[in-house]
């Protein structure tokens, strides 16, 4: 394809503001998928992405519109997948920022747009979901006006839902969205923006060549690994793949297959070029995403361990921002420490070993990582809150920190700065949107965050607010190890990080709540809490003798067995620990609000 008839775009919103609705549309207006085989969310191609509405990978589709080529980058709105947003934006020239008419400008509307900006692309405002009757097109075109610096009357207008505008939207990304432009004779330069690992297929690379051409059964050869591969298939998805004998030319957008496994030999942000002839630069790459959040996982039957192995080497080949390493945990045995980008991910991760590999699974409550310094020197990374150094002889922690970005209607400044102080928050500065919007701008330890903060803030704005971060660096704390013990002994999956402050409040919640999540057991168990060797706090679980089927009077046979039916779907859930059940709650505790 000549490249002046090639327009590579993206779609950049804040989540539910109806990206995924807006392809689908674009998929029927430009008669990629016919009205027959159209469903709802066309590209959100895992189970778990159509289930939660979400989007959890990119999607590149072809288009053709009105003589030209149009490439469509779908990408996730959530803030754990920011760096997939911002791999998708480099291998396009421009970007349609969508907001739902009806709630304006939100958290990541604004941090998807700067990472536009920055990637250089042109910006179409767009308002969505125009026919909903809540809808306030006037105020929020002028909302967007204001943040981009356009006139409000330069401010689309669609519908995804009824497809109303969407046809005028297409027409101007043929007008304003700039050609791509690279060098046809060159040697060949494509950069890899995806990578997904498929059963049938191997790896799928999601290329955007930049300079010359890639060809189908040509040697290949990827540049920051040196390793060289041979394309066995090359194409575009339009929108199920199609191979495309005559290869990949400047501008385009498509995909290559060369029977690797592996999506980390086909690294994301990686430059492809041909092995006979190889280009003398790599591309500009991306960063390599950074897990910020670390959970413990440990199977319920300790005997599942090697298919939790099995299952995570799986999940990594589709997954590169995926890392873990065995860890045994006394209470837990067993298991491993996962890194995550964060929460979102976490749970993603967690409910695709559950269903797709059939584990039954113990999480442990998240925490970030901590850089602790002791007083002789010795420096050391924590990513398990067991192995924190109790007490002593530490000389600095220092943890992970971030701005954090609210937006919430102005009535709620005053519960949102009272959320944020309440987490060692320090007000960075405050901007209004609107006359009744307002941006507030906070630095928050991550670790304040990834507990229940979004949920409070959600409570206390009545689901008004929005919240965005990024990482900026870290910051030195004073935290302490909170321990807990049962029956005497401390359980390590239970140990937290917590602000000195806040360790005793902290520790006299903990036990409280342990003792209504763990059941009573024929014994007693008294639930200490400690810092150090020094006891915060105490509770104690009183001993029953349990007999479930004395509740059943008679001889209902029926009724007995299901009961004993319903006592054992609980107990799935359970552990061990010592001699006293725990259920999977307990080892989340932490997270839930009161
Ligand atoms: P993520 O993929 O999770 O980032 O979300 P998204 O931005 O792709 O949103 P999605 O397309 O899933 O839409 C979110 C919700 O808004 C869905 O319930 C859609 O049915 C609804 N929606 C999307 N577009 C429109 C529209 O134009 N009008 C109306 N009334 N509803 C819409």
């Amino acid at each position: 394809t000549d490249p002046a008839l090639i327009r590579n775009f993206c779609i950049i919103a804040h989540i539910d503001h109806g990206k995924s609705t807006l392809a689908d549309r674009m998929l029927q207006i430009t008669g990629v998928v016919d009205d027959r085989s159209m469903r709802a969310q066309y590209l959100d191609r895992m189970d778990i992405e159509r289930e939660r509405g979400i989007t959890i990978k990119s999607q590149a589709v072809r288009l053709p519109w009105d003589g030209h080529v149009l490439n469509m980058i779908d990408t996730p709105g959530h803030v754990d997948f920011t760096y997939e947003v911002s791999r998708s934006l480099q291998a396009c020239e421009g970007a349609i920022l969508l907001v739902d008419a009806a709630q304006g400008i939100e958290a990541q509307t604004l941090a998807n747009l700067y990472l536009a900006m920055n990637a250089d692309l042109n910006i179409i405002p767009v308002l969505n979901k125009i026919d909903l009757p809540a809808a306030q097109p006037e105020k929020f075109a002028e909302e967007l006006a204001g943040l981009i610096g356009c006139d409000p009357s330069d401010v689309l207008r669609v519908s995804g839902k009824t497809g109303e505008g969407v046809r005028e939207l297409l027409d101007h990304v043929v007008r304003t969205i700039p050609a791509p432009v690279g060098e046809a004779d060159a040697a060949a330069r494509a950069l890899i923006f995806d990578s997904v690992y498929d059963t049938y297929r191997g790896v799928v690379t999601y290329v955007r060549v930049v300079d010359g051409h890639l060809g189908k059964r040509e040697r290949i050869l990827m540049m920051s690994t040196s390793a060289t591969h041979e394309t066995l298939e090359i194409g575009v998805i339009s929108p199920e793949p199609k191979p495309a004998d005559l290869g990949l030319g400047v501008g385009e957008v498509g995909y290559l297959i060369t029977g690797v496994k592996d999506v980390r030999q086909s690294r994301v942000g990686d430059t492809v070029t041909s092995a006979t002839k190889p280009a003398g630069e790599m591309l500009a790459g991306y960063e390599h995403p950074k897990p910020m959040v670390f959970s413990g996982l440990y199977p319920i039957d300790g005997d599942e361990y090697p298919e939790l192995r099995e299952a995570l080497d799986k999940l990594q080949l589709n997954d590169a921002a995926l890392v873990y390493e065995p860890e045994t945990s006394a209470a837990l045995g067993f298991g491993f420490r996962v890194g995550f980008l964060g929460l979102l991910h976490m749970e993603i991760v967690r409910e695709r070993l559950e269903r797709e590999f059939g584990l039954s699974l113990i999480s442990t409550a998240p925490n970030v990582i901590y850089q602790v310094v002791m007083e002789d020197g010795k420096e050391f990374t924590v990513t398990n809150p067991s192995e924190f150094p109790a007490g002593g002889k530490i000389a600095t922690v220092r943890e992970p920190i971030t701005k954090s970005t609210i937006l919430a209607p102005s009535e709620f400044i005053g519960a949102i700065m009272e959320i944020c102080q309440g987490r060692r928050g320090q007000l960075l500065g405050m901007d209004y949107l609107s006359e009744d919007r307002v941006e507030i701008r906070y630095t928050l330890p991550l670790g304040e965050i990834i507990f229940d903060f979004f949920d409070q803030l959600k409570s206390r704005t009545r689901g008004y607010a929005s919240l965005d971060y990024e990482p900026a660096g870290e910051q030195e704390a004073d935290l302490v190890k909170v321990d807990i013990l049962l029956q005497g002994e401390p359980v390590d999956a239970f140990s937290a990080i917590v602000h000195k402050d806040k360790a005793y409040t902290y520790g006299v919640d903990m036990a409280k709540k342990l003792r209504e999540l763990i059941p009573r057991q024929q014994f007693e168990v008294p639930i200490q809490a400690a810092i150090g060797a020094r006891v915060i706090a105490r509770e104690n679980i009183r001993a029953i003798r349990k007999d479930v089927l004395a509740k059943c009077y008679g001889g209902d046979i029926s009724r007995k067995r299901k009961l004993l039916e319903k006592q054992k779907e609980g107990k799935k859930r359970m552990k061990m620990v010592g001699r006293v059940e725990v259920p999977q709650e307990a080892f989340v505790a932490a997270l839930s609000t009161d």
